[in-house]
């Protein structure tokens, strides 16, 4: 049994020590917006934040948890109000959208450390997170919306 905080909210999940915290989001408690994608952090797409920070849930055992906070897609805000869900809408970014959640938990912890990233630091942030569909452009855009900060240019 471990003990932990998902989005606010106590969890209490019988798994082994091992099991990768993906499969306990997805397969225990239901929470489906974090995907898998490559299963040997090399992707990005299953990103969510340990105590504020990004892991990939994919190769992080549920152990390294316990007693701590998980924060997923789902928890990001309350209502989608996110300044990085805003943004992702207005700006339009996903294509298929499979690696989105992945891409926006990976960029709200770097705004939280970071609230006006130049270029330089969105592209070192987000380069673990994998687009097969190419939409890096419009990600940095929205980072850059979210954050308050000018842009220039139109759609990428
Ligand atoms: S599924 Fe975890 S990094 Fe690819
Ligand atoms: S939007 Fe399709 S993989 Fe990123």
């Amino acid at each position: 049994m471990v003990a932990f905080t998902v989005n606010g909210k106590e969890q209490n999940v019988n798994v082994t020590p091992d099991t990768p915290i993906l499969w306990v989001l997805r397969d225990h408690l239901g929470l489906t917006g974090t995907k898998y994608g490559c299963g040997i952090a090399q992707c990005g797409a299953c990103t969510v934040h340990l105590e504020g920070q990004a892991i990939r849930s994919c190769v992080t055992p549920i152990s390294a948890a316990a007693g701590k906070k998980i924060t997923t897609i789902e928890g990001l805000s309350p209502d989608g109000s996110h300044p990085l869900q805003k943004a992702w809408i207005a700006v339009e970014v996903p294509q298929c959208g499979y690696c989105q959640s992945g891409q926006i938990m990976s960029a709200a912890a770097l705004l939280a450390s970071n609230p006006k990233p130049s270029d330089a630091d969105i592209d070192s942030a987000m380069s673990g997170n994998i687009c097969r569909c190419g939409t890096y452009n419009r990600i940095r855009r929205a980072i850059h919306q979210a954050a308050g900060n000018d842009t220039q240019g139109g759609a990428a």
